[in-house]
């Protein structure tokens, strides 16, 4: 083998170690750090209060870049900034992996609401999938709390929560519609 040989040889035994490291988060060791996380998010992240989302089934792409957004502040939470400060990036994928694991729950929603809330929602479902189950980065709205999902709606709408698609979608639609995306959403 010529030294160009050895390198890309090297270089694609690099990638694969360090994909499988990546992927190589331990959804046990995440349960144990999810310890202090139950009294908010609830058992196996199923929270039973609109103020605490549920953390049950969320992608683990998102759920990772959320905990690191409030750790840099770039999302602003005054208890997850607490909750996150001493987080490590393996604490956070570890986290990541255990939550999007547990089964999915439903919060539900007004009926008449919801109904008014699919009518509008198909513009969403390119990014957060067909059933809203998420995916990557998207996260799953399926069975949130509409209350949840609501305020951030509003936090995107008034640019206090960042994100370039979600600042743009939210633009054009009202309190009305946030309110009804979110009876729809949550009742899935
Ligand atoms: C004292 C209550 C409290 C505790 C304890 C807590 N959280 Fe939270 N968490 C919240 C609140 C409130 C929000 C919603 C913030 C908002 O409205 O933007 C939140 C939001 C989140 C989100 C964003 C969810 C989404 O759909 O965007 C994640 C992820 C999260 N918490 C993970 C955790 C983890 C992991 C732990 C344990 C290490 C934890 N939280 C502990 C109160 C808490
Ligand atoms: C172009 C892709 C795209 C479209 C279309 C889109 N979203 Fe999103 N949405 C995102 C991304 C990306 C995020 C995550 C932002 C972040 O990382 O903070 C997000 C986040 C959200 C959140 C926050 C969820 C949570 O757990 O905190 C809600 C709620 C939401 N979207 C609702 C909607 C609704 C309702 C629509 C349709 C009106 C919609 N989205 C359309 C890309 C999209």
């Amino acid at each position: 083998m010529n030294l160009l040989q050895k390198s890309l040889v090297l270089s694609s035994f690099l990638t694969v170690f360090f994909t499988l490291q990546a992927l190589a988060a331990d959804s046990a060791v995440g349960e144990q750090k999810a310890e202090p996380c139950v009294s908010c998010h609830g058992p196996k992240g199923n929270s039973s209060n609109a103020q605490w989302p549920n953390l049950a089934a969320q992608q683990s792409t998102y759920l990772a870049n959320q905990l690191k957004a409030f750790k840099a502040a770039d999302r602003i939470n005054i208890m997850m900034q607490s909750m996150t400060a001493n987080l490590s990036n393996e604490d956070i994928n570890n986290l990541a992996a255990y939550f999007s694991k547990q089964d999915p729950v439903k919060a539900g929603g007004d009926p008449a609401l919801a109904k008014a809330g699919q009518a509008k929602a198909s513009m969403c479902m390119g990014c957060h999938g067909a059933t809203a189950e998420g995916n990557g980065q998207f996260p799953r709205l399926a069975g949130q709390h509409p209350e949840y999902l609501e305020r951030q709606l509003k936090a995107f709408k008034e640019g206090s929560r960042k994100s370039g698609p979600m600042q743009a979608i939210t633009a054009n639609l009202s309190e009305d519609d946030f309110k009804a995306l979110a009876a729809y959403f949550g009742s899935m």
